[in-house]
This record gives structure tokens, sequence and C-alpha cells, in this order.
């Protein structure tokens, strides 16, 4: 039998994949360059050099997120590599939200550049940060990033907080025998401090990373360790907020916030959709399946074309990914590139 002809995607088709999930978040890894080197990732160093013409231009991005949002798209997160670290992001990030019909742009980001960037990142509309910070101590946050960059971040979290950015969360990857012995200090710290605490569980992602089986910690765990400081109250999240799951200590200015990709997925209700660096769609973080859509672009594709990559990569998701605790169904994709 012949196959019916493949519909025209409109340019405002909705964008919802096999399993009813609306799509309405993308993600944008804007370079797979990073100034640190986090023990669980592998990033590409600033001194290596990265051909500039394998990303994405400002141009492209804009183009696509255009379109994206024409079909549904609510929300875009910036993300790396450490996305502080391309060039004239911040007069990008104002492009970016000019664009009709996009509610939300938040940053992901290291916090190493923050301070200096904090101004122009307000004034061209951000104000919800993500903040890479998986220890409170100095030495210690040397050891696993490989910069001794623990003060520079601290001021940049403060110099955000002081001038209004909200809300600030601070991402923790748990990792037993490196940091879980400051799980208690970090709950403390969202008694006094407007900060949402997230404990993320550590994935194996990529090759060259520390992971392995005995580091890894269910969100289980890590909140049996918080008990000392009270029992945690649900807080309700919104609609546009993501899969952590979050919870207050009784009188607590901040807030903690588990995210469990391994022990609890979430994949029912993933509505995120991400772009990596280099110009690749990607439906899932843990499923290594990807729709070129650079080769599209600058093989001259039109409008009609970048629709039609998106809606296939739409439904190309899959239902949920494979990961385990003990590593199986390892995923071969390498954090900063796809954004985490
Ligand atoms: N497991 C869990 N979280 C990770 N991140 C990076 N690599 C991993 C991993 N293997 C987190 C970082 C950062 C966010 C972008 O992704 O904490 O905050
Ligand atoms: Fe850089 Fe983020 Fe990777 Fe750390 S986890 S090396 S901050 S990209």
């Amino acid at each position: 039998m012949p196959r019916p002809p493949e519909p025209t995607p409109t340019a405002d088709q909705r964008l919802t994949d096999l399993f009813d999930r609306s799509i309405s978040y993308l993600r944008l890894s804007l370079t797979d360059q990073c100034n640190l080197r986090c023990c669980y990732c592998t990033p590409k160093t600033l001194t290596e050099k990265l051909d500039s013409l394998e990303l994405l231009t400002y141009e492209e991005l804009l183009r696509v997120v255009g379109l994206a949002v024409a079909m549904g798209i609510r929300k875009v997160r910036l993300t790396g590599g450490e996305p502080l670290v391309r060039r004239n992001v911040t007069s990008f990030i104002e492009r970016l939200a000019a664009i009709d019909g996009l509610e939300d742009i938040r940053l992901t980001t290291n916090g190493v550049l923050l301070a200096e960037h904090a101004e122009a990142l307000y004034a061209a509309g951000i104000r919800k940060l993500n903040i890479s910070l998986d220890t409170l101590r100095r030495e210690r946050y040397h050891e696993i990033t490989g910069a001794d960059c623990f003060d520079r971040v601290w001021a940049g979290i403060e110099k955000a907080t002081a001038m209004g950015f909200a809300p600030i969360k601070l991402n923790v990857v748990a990792m037993k025998g490196v940091n879980d012995d400051e799980f208690l200090d970090f709950g403390r710290l969202s008694l006094s401090t407007p900060y949402q605490i997230r404990f993320i569980e550590f994935m194996p992602m990529g090759k060259g990373t520390t992971w392995e089986k005995g580091r890894y910690i269910a969100a289980t765990a890590i909140r049996e360790r918080l008990a000392p400081l009270g029992s945690l109250e649900p807080v309700a999240s919104g609609r546009m907020e993501g899969p952590a799951r979050v919870f207050r200590f009784a009188g607590a200015t901040g807030s903690i916030g588990f995210i469990s990709p391994i022990s609890h997925h979430f994949c029912d209700r993933c509505n995120r959709l991400r772009l990596t660096s280099e110009g690749k769609l990607r439906s899932c973080l843990l499923t290594d399946r990807e729709t070129d859509l650079k080769a599209i672009i600058r093989a001259g594709g039109n409008d009609e074309a970048i629709r039609k990559a998106l809606i296939a990569t739409i439904l190309d998701k899959p239902k949920g990914h494979t990961l385990a605790g003990d590593g199986s169904g390892n995923c071969h994709g390498q954090m900063s590139r796809i954004g985490g």
C-alpha cells in the first residue's frame, strides 16, 4: 500500500509527541566549552581550540527558537558547557527575549562569570538562575571542578541575590564519598537563604567521568540524611517548573528539591526538547538519538524543513529512558555538549 503523504507542518502546529506529552520547553546548549572541569563531566576546555563553525550561530539559533515558539515552545533554558563563556552571550539573550510568545528564559551556569555578567543578564531579562555548586568548601570545590573558584562563584551568587534574581537554585550533584558529608550543611543553607537547594542523583553520563556505582545515592537516601533538620513539607510547584520534587523545612526561607532521574523516572511528564551546541536536535537527554538540524539549515533548508525536523524529533521522543543506578543503560552522550 502506498504510504499517505506526510502532512505539511503549519507554522502554528502544536508540538505533541506520541505519548500525548505536550512539548513546551527547549534547552539550548550554547557551547560545549567550559571554564571548569567537573569530575562528572567532560567538557572541552577553553584552551582546546574549538572550531566555532561547529556551533550554531546566534542568527541560526534565533531562527530556530522563533519557529519553535510559534509551534508552542514557551520556555527556553540556556545551558552548555558554560553558556557565559560564549562571546556576546548577553546581546544574544536580549534578542532572544524579544521573540514574541517566549514567556520564560532561564540560565544554567557554573557561576564563575556570574558576578561580571549579572547586570547585563538582568538587563537582558533573565531572572531565574540555576547555579552548579556541589560543595560549600573551597578546597573541595577545587578538587571537584579543577579550579579554585569557590569564592568567585559565591560572590556571583551573593551579587545575583542582592540584585533580585529569583528563584536562584543551587544544583548539587549528590556523590557518595565526595560531598555526602555536606548534605546537612546544604539543608541548613535552605533555612536561612532564599535558595532552592536541588540534590541531583548522579547519572552515568559519557566517557571519562568519575561516575561509578558506589558513588550513586538515591534521592530517598539523601532525604533520610536531612532528617535531623526536621520534617520536609511539600511545596506546590507551577506549570513551568521542572522535574524536581520540592519541599521546605518549617520556617525556612529557601527550599529543598530532589531530582531523581534514576530512582524515580519523570519521563511521563517530560516536556523537553534539546538542541545541542553543534545543532543536533535531541528529544531525550538519556537516549542517544539526534536529528542534524544544522545540516538542514546549512543546506539552505526553509522554515518548513526546520518545522518538519522539530516534529520528527518529537515524534521520535522515547517513552522513557533505561538508565539505572548500577550504570546499566549508560548513555554515551557528553553532558557538556548536550546541555544537562
Ligand atoms: N549527573 C547528575 N547531574 C549532572 N550534571 C552534570 N553532569 C551530571 C551527572 N553526571 C548537572 C550539573 C549541572 C547541570 C547542568 O547538570 O550539576 O548543574
Ligand atoms: Fe562545566 Fe557544567 Fe561540566 Fe562542570 S558540569 S565542567 S560547570 S559544563
